[in-house]
Protein backbone atom coordinates (compact mmCIF):
# COMPACT_ATOMS: atom_id res chain seq x y z
CA UNK A 1 0.00 0.00 0.00
CA UNK A 2 1.52 3.19 -1.40
CA UNK A 3 0.17 6.59 0.18
CA UNK A 4 1.25 9.91 -0.54
CA UNK A 5 0.55 13.06 1.29
CA UNK A 6 -0.30 16.20 -0.53
CA UNK A 7 1.63 19.09 0.16
CA UNK A 8 -1.17 21.43 -1.06
CA UNK A 9 -3.19 23.03 1.86
CA UNK A 10 -6.68 20.86 2.59
CA UNK A 11 -9.92 21.83 4.22
CA UNK A 12 -9.47 23.07 8.11
CA UNK A 13 -9.28 20.60 10.44
CA UNK A 14 -10.82 21.27 13.79
CA UNK A 15 -8.19 21.74 16.48
CA UNK A 16 -10.95 20.11 19.14
CA UNK A 17 -11.57 16.99 17.61
CA UNK A 18 -10.49 14.24 20.15
CA UNK A 19 -12.03 15.14 23.36
CA UNK A 20 -13.80 13.52 26.42
CA UNK A 21 -17.31 13.02 27.78
CA UNK A 22 -17.83 12.21 31.33
CA UNK A 23 -21.29 11.76 33.35
CA UNK A 24 -22.06 9.79 36.43
CA UNK A 25 -22.40 6.80 35.39
CA UNK A 26 -21.24 3.43 36.16
CA UNK A 27 -19.75 5.56 39.84
CA UNK A 28 -17.73 7.56 37.51
CA UNK A 29 -18.12 10.46 39.20
CA UNK A 30 -18.45 9.89 42.98
CA UNK A 31 -16.41 7.02 43.79
CA UNK A 32 -14.69 7.16 40.83
CA UNK A 33 -12.75 10.25 39.51
CA UNK A 34 -14.29 12.01 42.51
CA UNK A 35 -11.86 12.38 45.60
CA UNK A 36 -14.35 11.50 48.24
CA UNK A 37 -13.75 8.35 49.16
CA UNK A 38 -16.38 7.61 51.61
CA UNK A 39 -19.93 6.47 50.09
CA UNK A 40 -23.40 7.47 51.16
CA UNK A 41 -21.54 9.91 53.65
CA UNK A 42 -24.17 12.51 53.15
CA UNK A 43 -27.40 9.80 53.03
CA UNK A 44 -28.45 11.66 49.58
CA UNK A 45 -30.39 9.91 46.61
CA UNK A 46 -33.74 8.32 47.31
CA UNK A 47 -33.56 5.78 50.52
CA UNK A 48 -30.26 5.05 50.79
CA UNK A 49 -30.55 3.65 54.25
CA UNK A 50 -27.75 2.51 55.72
CA UNK A 51 -25.85 1.36 52.41
CA UNK A 52 -22.11 0.87 52.95
CA UNK A 53 -22.23 1.84 56.83
CA UNK A 54 -21.36 -0.98 59.19
CA UNK A 55 -21.19 -1.04 63.01
CA UNK A 56 -18.07 -1.10 65.03
CA UNK A 57 -17.48 -3.20 68.33
CA UNK A 58 -20.91 -3.40 69.04
CA UNK A 59 -22.29 -0.61 68.60
CA UNK A 60 -26.32 0.28 66.89
CA UNK A 61 -26.36 2.41 63.89
CA UNK A 62 -29.61 4.27 62.30
CA UNK A 63 -30.15 6.94 60.02
CA UNK A 64 -31.68 9.92 62.11
CA UNK A 65 -33.58 12.13 59.87
CA UNK A 66 -34.89 14.48 62.99
CA UNK A 67 -31.39 15.32 63.47
CA UNK A 68 -30.16 17.26 60.20
CA UNK A 69 -27.40 18.36 59.57
CA UNK A 70 -28.38 21.00 57.37
CA UNK A 71 -31.20 21.86 55.51
CA UNK A 72 -29.37 20.05 52.36
CA UNK A 73 -28.18 17.37 54.41
CA UNK A 74 -31.24 16.41 56.05
CA UNK A 75 -30.09 12.92 57.45
CA UNK A 76 -27.38 12.09 60.16
CA UNK A 77 -25.77 8.82 61.22
CA UNK A 78 -26.67 8.10 64.51
CA UNK A 79 -24.33 5.46 66.64
CA UNK A 80 -26.09 4.34 70.02
CA UNK A 81 -23.57 2.55 72.57
CA UNK A 82 -25.33 -0.07 74.99
CA UNK A 83 -24.51 0.78 78.73
CA UNK A 84 -22.34 -2.04 78.92
CA UNK A 85 -19.98 -1.97 76.09
CA UNK A 86 -16.16 -0.72 76.67
CA UNK A 87 -13.23 0.07 74.26
CA UNK A 88 -12.90 1.61 71.18
CA UNK A 89 -16.35 1.30 69.34
CA UNK A 90 -18.03 3.36 66.38
CA UNK A 91 -18.72 2.29 63.22
CA UNK A 92 -17.31 1.91 59.46
CA UNK A 93 -17.38 2.45 55.81
CA UNK A 94 -17.00 0.52 53.14
CA UNK A 95 -16.42 3.54 50.84
CA UNK A 96 -17.51 2.74 47.13
CA UNK A 97 -16.94 -0.95 47.06
CA UNK A 98 -13.58 -0.05 48.54
CA UNK A 99 -11.47 2.49 49.48
CA UNK A 100 -7.76 3.14 47.16
CA UNK A 101 -5.15 4.32 49.25
CA UNK A 102 -2.07 5.74 47.38
CA UNK A 103 0.03 6.52 49.84
CA UNK A 104 -0.56 10.29 50.00
CA UNK A 105 -1.82 12.74 52.70
CA UNK A 106 -5.52 12.13 53.42
CA UNK A 107 -8.13 14.92 55.20
CA UNK A 108 -10.50 14.14 57.10
CA UNK A 109 -13.52 15.95 57.98
CA UNK A 110 -16.62 15.12 60.02
CA UNK A 111 -19.05 16.78 61.45
CA UNK A 112 -20.22 14.98 65.27
CA UNK A 113 -23.09 15.80 67.75
CA UNK A 114 -23.36 14.50 71.47
CA UNK A 115 -21.58 15.13 74.39
CA UNK A 116 -17.82 13.70 73.62
CA UNK A 117 -14.37 14.96 75.04
CA UNK A 118 -11.54 13.07 73.71
CA UNK A 119 -9.51 11.50 71.01
CA UNK A 120 -11.41 10.04 68.48
CA UNK A 121 -9.59 7.99 65.32
CA UNK A 122 -10.24 7.01 62.03
CA UNK A 123 -8.97 4.24 60.22
CA UNK A 124 -8.47 2.83 56.64
CA UNK A 125 -7.96 -0.90 57.36
CA UNK A 126 -7.63 -4.14 55.54
CA UNK A 127 -11.20 -6.07 55.64
CA UNK A 128 -9.35 -8.92 55.31
CA UNK A 129 -6.32 -8.80 56.93
CA UNK A 130 -7.13 -6.15 59.91
CA UNK A 131 -3.38 -4.49 58.54
CA UNK A 132 -3.73 -0.93 58.95
CA UNK A 133 -2.74 1.60 56.35
CA UNK A 134 -3.60 4.62 57.74
CA UNK A 135 -4.28 6.02 61.20
CA UNK A 136 -5.39 9.16 61.94
CA UNK A 137 -6.52 11.21 65.49
CA UNK A 138 -7.98 14.04 66.62
CA UNK A 139 -9.34 15.73 69.82
CA UNK A 140 -12.99 16.16 69.77
CA UNK A 141 -14.93 18.57 72.40
CA UNK A 142 -18.97 18.11 71.37
CA UNK A 143 -21.59 19.82 72.41
CA UNK A 144 -25.40 17.50 72.75
CA UNK A 145 -27.34 20.73 71.00
CA UNK A 146 -25.22 20.85 67.84
CA UNK A 147 -22.91 19.60 65.09
CA UNK A 148 -19.24 20.79 65.48
CA UNK A 149 -16.58 20.00 62.17
CA UNK A 150 -13.25 18.27 62.92
CA UNK A 151 -10.80 18.03 60.42
CA UNK A 152 -7.59 16.21 60.61
CA UNK A 153 -4.66 14.85 58.72
CA UNK A 154 -2.77 11.57 57.92
CA UNK A 155 -0.64 10.20 55.68
CA UNK A 156 -1.41 6.57 54.49
CA UNK A 157 0.77 3.54 53.43
CA UNK A 158 -0.03 2.78 49.46
CA UNK A 159 -1.23 -0.44 49.09
CA UNK A 160 -2.96 -2.64 46.03
CA UNK A 161 -5.49 -4.35 48.11
CA UNK A 162 -9.38 -3.69 47.17
CA UNK A 163 -10.74 -4.41 49.93
CA UNK A 164 -10.08 -1.62 52.38
CA UNK A 165 -12.85 -0.38 54.45
CA UNK A 166 -12.95 2.93 56.81
CA UNK A 167 -13.14 2.73 60.82
CA UNK A 168 -13.90 5.85 62.84
CA UNK A 169 -13.98 4.96 66.59
CA UNK A 170 -14.66 6.21 70.34
CA UNK A 171 -14.01 5.52 73.68
CA UNK A 172 -17.41 3.65 74.66
CA UNK A 173 -16.90 4.85 78.09
CA UNK A 174 -18.12 8.46 77.31
CA UNK A 175 -20.91 7.33 75.38
CA UNK A 176 -22.77 4.31 77.00
CA UNK A 177 -26.26 4.45 77.46
CA UNK A 178 -26.29 7.27 74.36
CA UNK A 179 -25.99 8.16 71.20
CA UNK A 180 -23.64 10.09 68.88
CA UNK A 181 -24.50 11.56 65.64
CA UNK A 182 -22.24 12.05 62.95
CA UNK A 183 -22.80 14.30 60.01
CA UNK A 184 -21.17 14.10 56.46
CA UNK A 185 -17.80 12.36 56.75
CA UNK A 186 -15.20 13.05 54.00
CA UNK A 187 -11.98 11.86 53.28
CA UNK A 188 -9.64 12.75 50.19
CA UNK A 189 -6.54 11.95 49.52
CA UNK A 190 -4.28 14.12 48.00
CA UNK A 191 -6.23 15.64 44.88
CA UNK A 192 -5.01 16.48 41.31
CA UNK A 193 -3.85 20.17 41.01
CA UNK A 194 -4.18 20.08 44.80
CA UNK A 195 -7.79 21.66 44.54
CA UNK A 196 -10.09 21.12 47.62
CA UNK A 197 -12.75 19.09 46.88
CA UNK A 198 -10.98 17.54 43.54
CA UNK A 199 -10.37 14.48 41.78
CA UNK A 200 -8.58 11.42 42.70
CA UNK A 201 -5.07 12.16 41.10
CA UNK A 202 -3.75 8.96 39.76
CA UNK A 203 -7.38 8.77 38.00
CA UNK A 204 -7.43 12.30 36.76
CA UNK A 205 -3.46 11.51 35.19
CA UNK A 206 -4.43 8.31 33.30
CA UNK A 207 -7.60 10.75 32.51
CA UNK A 208 -4.93 13.93 31.28
CA UNK A 209 -2.71 11.25 29.85
CA UNK A 210 -5.12 11.09 26.73
CA UNK A 211 -4.45 14.52 25.58
CA UNK A 212 -8.28 15.22 24.60
CA UNK A 213 -9.31 19.04 23.61
CA UNK A 214 -12.95 19.44 25.17
CA UNK A 215 -14.90 17.83 27.91
CA UNK A 216 -18.23 17.25 27.59
CA UNK A 217 -20.19 17.17 30.76
CA UNK A 218 -22.73 16.55 33.17
CA UNK A 219 -24.31 14.12 30.91
CA UNK A 220 -25.61 12.35 28.92
CA UNK A 221 -28.86 10.67 30.81
CA UNK A 222 -27.64 12.08 34.07
CA UNK A 223 -28.16 15.47 33.13
CA UNK A 224 -32.21 14.71 32.17
CA UNK A 225 -32.04 13.00 35.29
CA UNK A 226 -34.67 9.80 35.83
CA UNK A 227 -37.70 11.76 36.28
CA UNK A 228 -37.68 16.11 36.26
CA UNK A 229 -37.22 16.66 40.09
CA UNK A 230 -33.95 14.05 39.80
CA UNK A 231 -32.61 16.19 36.48
CA UNK A 232 -29.02 17.53 36.72
CA UNK A 233 -29.83 20.96 38.68
CA UNK A 234 -26.42 22.95 38.77
CA UNK A 235 -27.57 25.55 41.33
CA UNK A 236 -27.29 22.48 43.86
CA UNK A 237 -23.91 21.82 42.70
CA UNK A 238 -22.23 24.55 44.08
CA UNK A 239 -21.50 26.21 47.41
CA UNK A 240 -20.62 24.37 50.24
CA UNK A 241 -21.18 20.71 50.20
CA UNK A 242 -23.14 21.01 53.75
CA UNK A 243 -25.67 22.95 51.11
CA UNK A 244 -25.54 20.17 48.14
CA UNK A 245 -29.04 18.12 48.46
CA UNK A 246 -27.34 15.91 46.45
CA UNK A 247 -30.64 13.53 43.86
CA UNK A 248 -30.97 10.71 42.69
CA UNK A 249 -28.84 9.79 39.54
CA UNK A 250 -30.28 8.18 36.24
CA UNK A 251 -28.06 5.35 36.79
CA UNK A 252 -29.53 3.87 39.59
CA UNK A 253 -27.61 5.20 42.49
CA UNK A 254 -27.58 8.68 43.97
CA UNK A 255 -25.24 11.23 43.34
CA UNK A 256 -23.21 13.44 45.95
CA UNK A 257 -23.05 16.27 43.27
CA UNK A 258 -19.92 16.73 45.42
CA UNK A 259 -18.25 17.18 41.68
CA UNK A 260 -20.64 19.85 40.73
CA UNK A 261 -20.29 22.56 38.08
CA UNK A 262 -17.19 24.77 39.73
CA UNK A 263 -15.38 21.26 40.02
CA UNK A 264 -16.33 20.48 35.77
CA UNK A 265 -14.79 23.92 35.14
CA UNK A 266 -11.56 23.25 37.60
CA UNK A 267 -11.22 19.49 35.72
CA UNK A 268 -11.64 21.52 32.74
CA UNK A 269 -8.68 24.18 33.52
CA UNK A 270 -6.15 21.72 35.17
CA UNK A 271 -6.50 19.79 32.29
CA UNK A 272 -6.67 22.18 29.55
CA UNK A 273 -9.86 20.92 28.54
CA UNK A 274 -12.39 23.38 26.74
CA UNK A 275 -16.00 23.01 28.27
CA UNK A 276 -18.94 21.53 26.68
CA UNK A 277 -21.47 22.27 28.58
CA UNK A 278 -25.17 20.57 28.20
CA UNK A 279 -28.27 22.48 30.02
CA UNK A 280 -30.97 20.80 30.77
CA UNK A 281 -33.63 20.81 28.22
CA UNK A 282 -37.25 20.33 30.03
CA UNK A 283 -37.07 16.15 29.05
CA UNK A 284 -36.50 13.55 31.59
CA UNK A 285 -35.84 9.41 31.50
CA UNK A 286 -39.45 9.27 32.60
CA UNK A 287 -40.67 10.50 29.31
CA UNK A 288 -42.30 14.20 31.10
CA UNK A 289 -41.79 16.77 28.12
CA UNK A 290 -42.02 20.35 29.95
CA UNK A 291 -43.85 22.03 27.23
CA UNK A 292 -45.58 25.62 26.80
CA UNK A 293 -45.31 28.09 29.49
CA UNK A 294 -44.40 25.62 31.84
CA UNK A 295 -40.88 25.77 30.37
CA UNK A 296 -40.07 29.32 31.05
CA UNK A 297 -39.19 28.53 34.57
CA UNK A 298 -36.32 25.95 32.98
CA UNK A 299 -35.25 28.65 30.35
CA UNK A 300 -35.02 30.80 33.17
CA UNK A 301 -33.08 28.51 35.01
CA UNK A 302 -30.52 28.08 32.05
CA UNK A 303 -30.14 31.89 31.76
CA UNK A 304 -29.18 31.69 35.37
CA UNK A 305 -26.90 29.09 35.32
CA UNK A 306 -25.49 30.91 31.84
CA UNK A 307 -24.82 34.35 34.26
CA UNK A 308 -23.13 32.38 37.10
CA UNK A 309 -20.31 30.34 34.71
CA UNK A 310 -20.19 34.05 32.29
CA UNK A 311 -21.15 36.89 34.00
CA UNK A 312 -18.89 38.86 35.85
CA UNK A 313 -18.72 39.49 39.19
CA UNK A 314 -21.14 42.39 39.73
CA UNK A 315 -24.24 40.55 37.81
CA UNK A 316 -26.31 38.48 40.39
CA UNK A 317 -25.50 34.75 39.54
CA UNK A 318 -21.74 36.04 38.71
CA UNK A 319 -21.19 37.43 42.16
CA UNK A 320 -22.89 34.14 43.87
CA UNK A 321 -19.98 32.22 42.16
CA UNK A 322 -17.20 34.66 43.43
CA UNK A 323 -19.10 34.10 46.69
CA UNK A 324 -18.40 30.83 46.07
CA UNK A 325 -14.87 31.09 45.11
CA UNK A 326 -14.49 32.29 41.61
CA UNK A 327 -14.05 35.76 40.78
CA UNK A 328 -13.46 34.91 37.25
CA UNK A 329 -15.83 33.93 34.73
CA UNK A 330 -15.44 30.37 33.06
CA UNK A 331 -15.26 30.00 29.52
CA UNK A 332 -17.99 27.79 27.48
CA UNK A 333 -16.67 26.44 24.23
CA UNK A 334 -20.10 25.11 23.09
CA UNK A 335 -23.50 24.79 24.77
CA UNK A 336 -25.57 22.10 24.12
CA UNK A 337 -29.48 21.67 24.46
CA UNK A 338 -30.36 19.06 26.14
CA UNK A 339 -28.97 15.09 25.83
CA UNK A 340 -30.64 12.76 22.77
CA UNK A 341 -33.53 14.68 22.65
CA UNK A 342 -34.51 12.38 19.48
CA UNK A 343 -36.53 10.33 22.37
CA UNK A 344 -38.94 13.37 22.19
CA UNK A 345 -38.48 14.36 19.37
CA UNK A 346 -42.44 15.59 19.47
CA UNK A 347 -41.71 18.33 21.51
CA UNK A 348 -38.33 18.77 21.28
CA UNK A 349 -38.61 21.84 18.45
CA UNK A 350 -40.42 23.85 20.50
CA UNK A 351 -37.90 23.47 23.35
CA UNK A 352 -35.44 23.88 21.39
CA UNK A 353 -36.40 27.13 19.98
CA UNK A 354 -37.34 28.21 23.58
CA UNK A 355 -34.04 27.58 24.73
CA UNK A 356 -32.17 28.88 21.27
CA UNK A 357 -34.44 32.44 21.31
CA UNK A 358 -33.38 33.33 25.19
CA UNK A 359 -29.88 32.21 24.86
CA UNK A 360 -29.24 33.91 21.37
CA UNK A 361 -30.68 37.13 22.51
CA UNK A 362 -27.72 37.25 25.67
CA UNK A 363 -25.04 35.19 24.45
CA UNK A 364 -25.57 35.63 20.78
CA UNK A 365 -21.46 34.70 20.07
CA UNK A 366 -21.92 31.65 22.01
CA UNK A 367 -22.30 28.24 20.04
CA UNK A 368 -24.95 26.57 20.61
CA UNK A 369 -25.61 22.38 19.75
CA UNK A 370 -28.96 20.80 19.29
CA UNK A 371 -29.01 17.59 20.53
CA UNK A 372 -31.65 15.92 18.70
CA UNK A 373 -30.24 14.72 14.97
CA UNK A 374 -33.37 13.49 12.83
CA UNK A 375 -34.36 16.62 11.02
CA UNK A 376 -37.75 15.69 12.02
CA UNK A 377 -37.18 16.99 15.43
CA UNK A 378 -35.73 19.95 14.84
CA UNK A 379 -37.32 23.09 13.86
CA UNK A 380 -38.24 24.07 10.53
CA UNK A 381 -36.05 26.17 9.08
CA UNK A 382 -33.24 24.97 11.72
CA UNK A 383 -30.54 27.87 12.01
CA UNK A 384 -27.93 27.39 10.07
CA UNK A 385 -25.10 28.39 12.76
CA UNK A 386 -26.17 25.54 14.89
CA UNK A 387 -24.71 22.16 15.39
CA UNK A 388 -25.79 18.93 15.59
CA UNK A 389 -24.81 16.26 18.69
CA UNK A 390 -24.86 12.75 16.74
CA UNK A 391 -24.36 9.73 18.90
CA UNK A 392 -23.12 6.12 17.60
CA UNK A 393 -22.94 3.46 19.29
CA UNK A 394 -22.03 0.78 17.11
CA UNK A 395 -21.10 -2.96 16.45
CA UNK A 396 -17.58 -2.69 15.04
CA UNK A 397 -18.40 -3.78 11.34
CA UNK A 398 -20.67 -1.61 11.25
CA UNK A 399 -17.94 1.02 11.83
CA UNK A 400 -15.58 -0.23 9.54
CA UNK A 401 -18.99 0.12 6.95
CA UNK A 402 -19.92 3.61 8.15
CA UNK A 403 -16.01 4.61 7.27
CA UNK A 404 -17.50 6.73 4.81
CA UNK A 405 -20.59 7.51 6.28
CA UNK A 406 -20.29 11.30 6.45
CA UNK A 407 -18.43 11.93 3.20
CA UNK A 408 -21.79 13.14 1.79
CA UNK A 409 -23.64 14.86 4.32
CA UNK A 410 -24.79 18.30 3.53
CA UNK A 411 -22.55 20.82 4.55
CA UNK A 412 -25.16 23.50 6.26
CA UNK A 413 -25.12 22.07 9.36
CA UNK A 414 -21.90 20.97 11.85
CA UNK A 415 -22.05 18.15 13.84
CA UNK A 416 -20.10 17.04 16.89
CA UNK A 417 -20.36 12.94 18.07
CA UNK A 418 -20.68 13.58 21.36
CA UNK A 419 -20.78 10.09 22.57
CA UNK A 420 -19.35 6.70 21.24
CA UNK A 421 -17.56 3.61 21.32
CA UNK A 422 -18.39 0.18 19.60
CA UNK A 423 -21.59 -1.75 20.95
CA UNK A 424 -21.78 -5.31 22.27
CA UNK A 425 -19.03 -6.49 24.63
CA UNK A 426 -18.01 -6.34 28.08
CA UNK A 427 -14.66 -5.22 27.52
CA UNK A 428 -13.01 -2.82 24.83
CA UNK A 429 -11.59 -5.57 22.26
CA UNK A 430 -9.43 -5.26 19.79
CA UNK A 431 -11.66 -5.42 16.83
CA UNK A 432 -13.69 -3.12 18.85
CA UNK A 433 -11.03 -0.57 19.07
CA UNK A 434 -9.27 -0.97 15.45
CA UNK A 435 -13.28 -0.10 14.09
CA UNK A 436 -13.84 2.74 16.46
CA UNK A 437 -10.36 3.97 14.79
CA UNK A 438 -11.92 3.46 11.24
CA UNK A 439 -14.72 5.46 12.24
CA UNK A 440 -12.82 8.02 13.57
CA UNK A 441 -11.03 8.28 10.81
CA UNK A 442 -13.88 9.23 8.99
CA UNK A 443 -14.59 11.72 10.82
CA UNK A 444 -11.39 13.41 10.57
CA UNK A 445 -11.24 13.10 6.70
CA UNK A 446 -15.18 15.08 7.35
CA UNK A 447 -13.43 17.47 10.12
CA UNK A 448 -14.85 20.56 8.14
CA UNK A 449 -17.99 19.02 9.41
CA UNK A 450 -17.46 17.05 12.33
CA UNK A 451 -15.80 19.39 14.89
CA UNK A 452 -15.26 16.85 17.88
CA UNK A 453 -15.94 13.38 18.81
CA UNK A 454 -15.79 11.50 22.30
CA UNK A 455 -15.29 7.75 23.26
CA UNK A 456 -18.35 6.97 26.14
CA UNK A 457 -18.70 6.64 28.65
CA UNK A 458 -15.20 7.07 30.38
CA UNK A 459 -14.79 5.40 33.60
CA UNK A 460 -16.71 2.44 35.65
CA UNK A 461 -16.64 1.00 38.60
CA UNK A 462 -16.00 -3.13 37.97
CA UNK A 463 -17.51 -4.09 40.61
CA UNK A 464 -20.79 -2.02 39.70
CA UNK A 465 -21.22 -0.82 36.52
CA UNK A 466 -24.67 -0.08 34.41
CA UNK A 467 -22.95 0.24 30.97
CA UNK A 468 -20.18 -1.28 28.97
CA UNK A 469 -17.74 -1.38 27.40
CA UNK A 470 -15.87 1.55 29.20
CA UNK A 471 -13.13 3.42 28.07
CA UNK A 472 -11.44 3.16 31.88
CA UNK A 473 -12.89 0.39 33.36
CA UNK A 474 -11.37 0.51 37.50
CA UNK A 475 -11.27 -1.84 40.76
CA UNK A 476 -11.07 0.59 44.14
CA UNK A 477 -6.82 0.88 44.20
CA UNK A 478 -4.45 3.41 43.01
CA UNK A 479 -3.68 0.65 40.38
CA UNK A 480 -7.05 -0.74 39.78
CA UNK A 481 -6.83 0.65 36.11
CA UNK A 482 -7.56 -0.82 33.21
CA UNK A 483 -6.28 0.70 30.47
CA UNK A 484 -8.16 -0.61 27.27
CA UNK A 485 -7.25 -0.95 23.50
CA UNK A 486 -9.63 1.99 23.56
CA UNK A 487 -7.96 3.87 25.78
CA UNK A 488 -4.79 3.76 23.93
CA UNK A 489 -6.58 4.40 20.58
CA UNK A 490 -8.45 7.35 21.55
CA UNK A 491 -4.75 8.57 23.42
CA UNK A 492 -3.01 8.02 19.83
CA UNK A 493 -5.80 9.82 18.13
CA UNK A 494 -6.19 13.23 20.98
CA UNK A 495 -1.75 13.20 20.64
CA UNK A 496 -1.76 13.31 16.96
CA UNK A 497 -4.26 16.12 16.19
CA UNK A 498 -3.86 18.21 13.11
CA UNK A 499 -5.45 21.21 12.10
CA UNK A 500 -5.63 20.59 8.95
CA UNK A 501 -6.67 17.78 6.60
CA UNK A 502 -4.22 16.34 4.04
CA UNK A 503 -5.62 14.63 0.94
CA UNK A 504 -3.79 11.21 0.78
CA UNK A 505 -3.06 9.54 -3.08
CA UNK A 506 -3.21 5.76 -2.68
CA UNK A 507 -2.29 2.74 -5.22
CA UNK A 508 -5.18 0.93 -3.59
CA UNK A 509 -9.00 0.98 -2.08
CA UNK A 510 -9.60 1.67 1.24
CA UNK A 511 -10.47 -1.87 3.15
CA UNK A 512 -9.24 -3.48 4.96
CA UNK A 513 -6.15 -1.09 5.40
CA UNK A 514 -8.14 2.62 6.00
CA UNK A 515 -6.11 6.20 6.96
CA UNK A 516 -6.40 9.86 7.21
CA UNK A 517 -3.31 12.65 7.45
CA UNK A 518 -3.59 16.54 9.27
CA UNK A 519 -1.18 18.40 10.04
CA UNK A 520 -0.10 21.06 12.29
CA UNK A 521 2.45 23.50 11.66
CA UNK A 522 5.00 21.39 9.92
CA UNK A 523 4.05 18.16 11.64
CA UNK A 524 2.35 15.76 9.20
CA UNK A 525 0.52 12.67 11.02
CA UNK A 526 -0.76 9.81 8.77
CA UNK A 527 -3.40 7.68 11.22
CA UNK A 528 -4.04 4.11 9.92
CA UNK A 529 -5.88 1.00 10.90
CA UNK A 530 -6.00 -2.32 10.00
CA UNK A 531 -9.46 -4.51 10.19
CA UNK A 532 -7.85 -7.64 9.21
CA UNK A 533 -5.90 -10.92 10.34
CA UNK A 534 -2.71 -10.24 7.90
CA UNK A 535 -0.24 -7.61 8.50
CA UNK A 536 -0.03 -4.76 5.19
CA UNK A 537 3.15 -3.29 3.71
CA UNK A 538 2.69 0.39 3.65
CA UNK A 539 5.11 2.86 2.39
CA UNK A 540 4.07 6.34 3.30
CA UNK A 541 5.47 9.75 1.11
CA UNK A 542 5.77 13.07 2.97
CA UNK A 543 7.58 15.18 0.91
CA UNK A 544 10.59 16.88 2.73
CA UNK A 545 10.68 14.34 5.47
CA UNK A 546 13.49 12.38 6.51
CA UNK A 547 12.67 10.96 10.18
CA UNK A 548 9.24 9.50 11.46
CA UNK A 549 8.06 8.13 14.68
CA UNK A 550 6.06 5.00 13.77
CA UNK A 551 3.32 4.41 17.14
CA UNK A 552 1.81 1.09 16.62
CA UNK A 553 -1.11 -0.55 18.92
CA UNK A 554 -1.83 -4.17 17.69
CA UNK A 555 -2.57 -8.02 18.81
CA UNK A 556 -3.15 -10.25 16.50
CA UNK A 557 -6.08 -11.68 18.44
CA UNK A 558 -9.22 -9.46 17.28
CA UNK A 559 -11.39 -10.33 20.78
CA UNK A 560 -7.97 -10.08 22.86
CA UNK A 561 -9.39 -7.62 25.54
CA UNK A 562 -7.18 -5.78 28.58
CA UNK A 563 -9.33 -6.58 31.64
CA UNK A 564 -9.24 -6.34 35.11
CA UNK A 565 -7.45 -10.01 35.10
CA UNK A 566 -5.41 -9.77 32.25
CA UNK A 567 -3.77 -7.35 29.76
CA UNK A 568 -2.76 -8.43 26.06
CA UNK A 569 -2.68 -5.37 24.46
CA UNK A 570 0.55 -3.01 25.20
CA UNK A 571 0.92 0.79 25.31
CA UNK A 572 1.36 1.79 21.83
CA UNK A 573 5.24 0.58 20.58
CA UNK A 574 7.16 3.73 19.00
CA UNK A 575 9.69 3.06 16.96
CA UNK A 576 11.93 5.69 14.78
CA UNK A 577 12.25 5.16 11.13
CA UNK A 578 13.77 6.56 8.38
CA UNK A 579 13.48 7.85 5.13
CA UNK A 580 13.93 9.89 1.84
CA UNK A 581 10.47 12.15 1.93
CA UNK A 582 8.98 7.93 1.98
CA UNK A 583 8.89 5.69 5.32
CA UNK A 584 8.30 1.80 4.41
CA UNK A 585 6.55 -0.49 7.52
CA UNK A 586 4.58 -3.73 8.29
CA UNK A 587 1.29 -2.77 9.73
CA UNK A 588 0.48 -5.57 11.66
CA UNK A 589 -2.83 -6.85 11.79
CA UNK A 590 -5.46 -5.58 14.07
CA UNK A 591 -3.34 -2.34 14.42
CA UNK A 592 -4.29 1.74 14.91
CA UNK A 593 -0.96 3.29 13.99
CA UNK A 594 0.27 6.52 13.80
CA UNK A 595 3.06 8.00 11.81
CA UNK A 596 4.37 11.36 12.73
CA UNK A 597 6.87 13.16 10.74
CA UNK A 598 7.54 16.53 12.58
O1 LIG B 1 -23.03 6.83 27.56
C1 LIG B 1 -24.12 6.19 28.13
C2 LIG B 1 -25.46 6.79 27.68
O2 LIG B 1 -25.61 6.61 26.32
C3 LIG B 1 -25.60 8.27 27.85
O3 LIG B 1 -25.98 8.64 29.12
C4 LIG B 1 -26.67 8.62 26.87
O4 LIG B 1 -26.54 9.91 26.37
C5 LIG B 1 -26.50 7.57 25.80
O5 LIG B 1 -27.70 6.96 25.49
Amino acid sequence: IALTVSQDPGNSTSSKMWGLMFEDINHSGDGGIHGQLLRNNGFQGTNPGLTAYFAVGGTELAVDESIPLSTAISNTLQVSVAAELTGQVGFGNEGYWGIPVDGSAHNHTIFIRGAYEGPMTWTLVSASSGEVFANGTFDVSSESDRFTEFTSTARSMRTSATDIEYHLTFDAAQVAGSSLWFGLPQLYAETFAGRQNGLKTFMAEAINDIGGSFLRFPGGNNLEGPNVANRWKWNETVGPLVSRPGHQGAWGYGNTDALGLHEYFEWCEDMGLDAFVGIYSGYSLDGTSITGSALDPYVDDALNELEYILGDASTPMGSWRASNGRQEPWTITWLEIGNEDDFACGTYAERFTAFYDAIKTTYPDLQLVASATGFGCLPDPFPENVWIDYHEYNIPDNYVTNFNQWDNVSRRNKYIIGEMARWGAEWSDMRGSVSEAIFMLGLERNSDLIQGAAFAPLLSLVDNQQWTPNLIPYHQSPDGLVLTSSYWTQQLFAQNAGDMTRAVTSDTEFGPVYWSAVSAGTSYMVKLANYGADPQPVTINVAGKTAANLSVLSNDDPDAANTDVTSPIVAPIVSSISGNASFTFSLPAWSVAVVRAD
